[in-house]
Parts: C-alpha cells; structure tokens; sequence
C-alpha cells in the first residue's frame, strides 16, 4: 500500500529491489519452540499492560467527547478519511477470529489480544459515532458501509505467531501515524473528531509499545527465528484490510496527498525507529546469501 513508483530514494529503490516476498519461509530457520518461563515472561508483560491501561488509560465514548463540538462543514476529504479508518476497524471480528487461535497455548498473548479488541472496537465506534454526529454519513451511508465491509473477509498475512507479532508491531506504529498526522492537519477545525484522535492515538501507541516489546523479548530468547520473521514483515508489509475495499487506490491517495501515511513515512518513521529501538542492525536484517545491504521493504500493491 501506498507504493509510490515516480518519486523513490536509492534507498527506497534498494531496499525494494531486494524484496521477494514469500520467498524466505520459515524453513529457512526453524522457530525455537517457547519455553514455560518464555510464556511466563510474556504473561507478566501483558499484567504490566493491562494494570497500567486500568489506571490511566480507560476512557469513555459518551463523556470523553466534546460531541457538541462536531464541525459538519468539515472538508468531506477528512471525513473521507475517517471513513478509511473506521473501514479497517471494523474487521475486528477477523482479525480476533484469525489470531487468537494462533496464541491459545500463550496465555499472555491470547489475553492481550481479548484486551486488543475489547480498545480496537471503541475505535470504529468512536469513529462511527463521529461520522454520524458530524452529519457527513447518514445512517443509511453507515449500513451501506458495514455490509460492504463484511461482504470481505480478512485472511492472516502470514502464517505463524512470530511473524503475526512483528507485524503488529509495524502495524500498530503506522496507525498511531496515521492518527497523529490526521489530528496535526484538523487541529482546531474539529474539536470532537481532534479529541477522539487524541484517544484512540494513544491507545494505538500502546499497543505498538506492548507488541515492540514483546517482539524484544522474543529476540531474546530467539534471536535467528525472530530476525527471519523480523525480516519477512518488513519486506512484505502492507496496512490491514485497506486493500480489499473497491475504491482502495482513491482512499490511499487521499491518505498520500495529504502526507498521513506514505512510503517515505513508512520507512522513515515506521521501519528505522523500530529497527532502532529493537537494537537491531541492518546487517542482521540482511538476506541470508545476498550481498545487498539492507533487507526489503514492502509498502507494495
Ligand atoms: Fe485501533
Ligand atoms: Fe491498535
């Protein structure tokens, strides 16, 4: 998603011509199968999530939302937007459906992710609420919305939980970008739609916190097996579910033109600060067997 082919640095152009997406299964280093004190450890990392969501981070649709102060001649490209960002919310029920199963075995991680949903709904309700109020959906436009919505199915990008937790990581830092780009061109334009992407920014970058460092504690344990998978997300990334909707090219140029989320922010403020804060090097994330550099990125299709 958002490929931008006219204007690509040499790093861009790199990293994409290294990319062979599928092509660096999970064969090529076997998974270390996780131990009771590594399940252990991830279980306390979840309590350490959820008792500090519990104390500060809780809040509420009906009261924490200056509805009264919803703009309904707001540009309708925002409101567009919003709508691409409720879109995506909405496929909740695939996305708990698919990965819970993965993690059953894994108490903290199967918790976290009934926690995941239990904020990840608030978001397309908030979002729904506010397309309502502001009057730039009727309900007729919401019901059309949804059943469109659910006339797809969501399917796993990939197929095992290694790689499920390094992309939600990836994941989960885009959107918080995406939340935080939208709010800075609203600013005041809006109170109530600024205010609920306030909220639902800083759930987001919890959760790309909580999934990071989990992802750290993995390495740990596993060096190799999550640098394979490590490298598999980032050269084969794409945001969840946009592109299944049937007019995807326009809601992502919409996105792009108004520098939301684009390919430069996708490697710049996605990939290098998580790579980063991960402690791994570039060298690590290198193709076993190619010379290149640096291993690909994705953003394709
Ligand atoms: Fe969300
Ligand atoms: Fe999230």
């Amino acid at each position: 998603m958002y490929h931008t082919e006219d204007k690509r640095s040499d790093k861009q152009a790199t990293l994409r011509s290294a990319s062979v997406p599928g092509k660096n299964s999970v064969e090529e280093v076997p998974l270390k199968p996780e131990s009771p004190e590594l399940l252990a450890k991830i279980y306390r990392h979840f309590r350490e999530y959820f008792d500090k969501a519990e104390r500060k981070r809780r809040w509420h649709i009906e009261t924490d939302i200056p509805w009264d102060k919803c703009n309904p001649s707001l540009s309708p490209a925002i409101a567009d937007i919003v709508e691409t960002f409720c879109n995506v919310e909405l496929f909740l029920p695939d996305y708990l459906s698919k990965l819970i199963p993965q993690v059953r075995a894994n108490r903290g991680r199967a918790w976290m992710l009934a926690n995941w949903g239990y904020e990840e709904c608030k978001h397309s309700m908030v979002m729904s609420d506010w397309l309502l109020k502001s009057r730039h959906r009727s309900e007729e436009q919401m019901a059309d919305m949804e059943h469109e919505v659910f006339s797809h199915e969501w399917e796993l990008p990939y197929d095992n939980a290694r790689a499920m937790v390094c992309y939600t990581t990836f994941q989960e830092l885009a959107t918080w970008l995406h939340y935080h780009n939208m709010r800075k061109i609203i600013g005041n334009e809006d109170p109530a739609l600024n205010k609920l992407l306030a909220l639902v920014a800083i759930d987001e970058r919890a959760h790309y916190d909580f999934f990071r460092k989990l992802v750290g504690i993995y390495l740990e344990d596993d060096r190799a097996g999550t640098l394979e998978q490590l490298r598999r997300v980032i050269n084969t990334f794409k945001m969840p579910a946009i592109h299944m909707f049937a007019d995807t090219a326009k809601r992502v140029n919409e996105v792009k033109n108004m520098r939301i989320f684009d390919e430069d922010i996708y490697i710049y403020e996605v990939v290098d600060p998580i790579i980063q804060a991960l402690g791994v090097t570039r060298k690590e994330l290198r193709r076993r067997n190619s010379p290149r550099e640096i291993v690909a990125m994705g953003g394709a299709g």
